[in-house]
């Protein structure tokens, strides 16, 4: 697989390994080129005033020490949006999990800051997420070369199939072992994954994962994009980005805010 060539599709078994482990790394889907504009283009979302995006917390707060997260940056910039809207990244998404369309739920930048920097918590997605159905999924695109020194991930292998637990708190994490019924899951052990920049995983909203601190003194910059196979339906629950728009419980997530992208 070439490193300047991004890739657009899958082999059989990176597909046969996400549907099976609840994760895949998928290398240089972004070109030297793309990998050079999308630092800017997320430099200048993380600086820019916020209309539309929003960041969860204040520099200096404890979840800043986990993450410096804006959530919707291409709402507020063109050039993310160009990143965000991609039908490449969600064609990806398509291939793993064999839905016939793929609907963008938000993107976020999740910069890992330098300086009393704190793990990701092991934790699940999905808890947070407003949807009824499994199978939404996350890109998770390293703008920067990641390993256990500045907050690579690991996951752990077919823990999708532990089904949706309890939401862990970021600042203070319980442990996530704790909820997990089956002793297999229980028992398997956790897969780092270090990076080249412009690579990416996929994972699932239920597959467990944790980042490491950031050891280094430069940011780890990661734009992550949440995707959801279309027909998901809306929980009826609250969520920042879809509070406020026209969505009814038990309805199919869609509108402005949540196009399709790959079909
Ligand atoms: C991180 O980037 O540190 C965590 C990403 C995630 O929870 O999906
Ligand atoms: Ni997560």
């Amino acid at each position: 697989m070439s490193t300047t060539m991004e890739q657009t599709i899958l082999t059989d078994e990176q597909i046969r390994f996400y549907r099976e482990n609840g994760f895949v790394q998928v290398d240089g889907v972004l070109n030297a080129e793309e990998l050079e504009e999308l630092r800017e283009y997320l430099g200048e979302a993380m600086q820019a005033d916020q209309d539309n995006s929003f960041s969860t917390d204040k520099e200096g707060g404890a979840y800043y020490r986990v993450l410096n997260q804006k959530v919707n940056t291409w709402r507020d910039h063109g050039g993310m949006a160009k990143y965000v809207l991609h039908p490449r990244f969600a064609g990806l998404a398509k291939q793993l999990t064999g839905a016939s369309a793929i609907r963008l739920f938000h993107d976020h930048a999740l910069y890992k800051m330098p300086g009393d920097s704190k793990p990701t918590p092991w934790h699940q997605d999905m808890p947070y997420w407003p949807m009824n159905e499994k199978g939404s999924l996350s890109i998770w695109i390293t703008l920067d070369d990641v390993d256990e020194r500045n907050g690579c991930m690991m996951f752990v292998p077919g823990s999708q199939k532990a089904g949706k637990l309890k939401g862990i708190d970021f600042i203070n994490p319980q442990d996530i072992k704790e909820y997990v019924e089956d002793p297999e899951i229980a028992a398997k052990q956790p897969v780092i994954v270090r990076m080249k920049a412009g690579s990416c995983t996929f994972h699932d909203g239920l597959t467990f994962h944790y980042a490491h601190s950031n050891q280094t003194d430069a940011p780890r910059r990661v734009l992550a994009i949440i995707y959801m196979p279309d027909g998901t339906t809306y929980s009826g629950k609250g969520h920042p980005v879809t509070n406020g728009e026209a969505l009814t419980a038990d309805q199919p997530i869609r509108g402005r805010l949540f196009p399709v992208l790959a079909k």
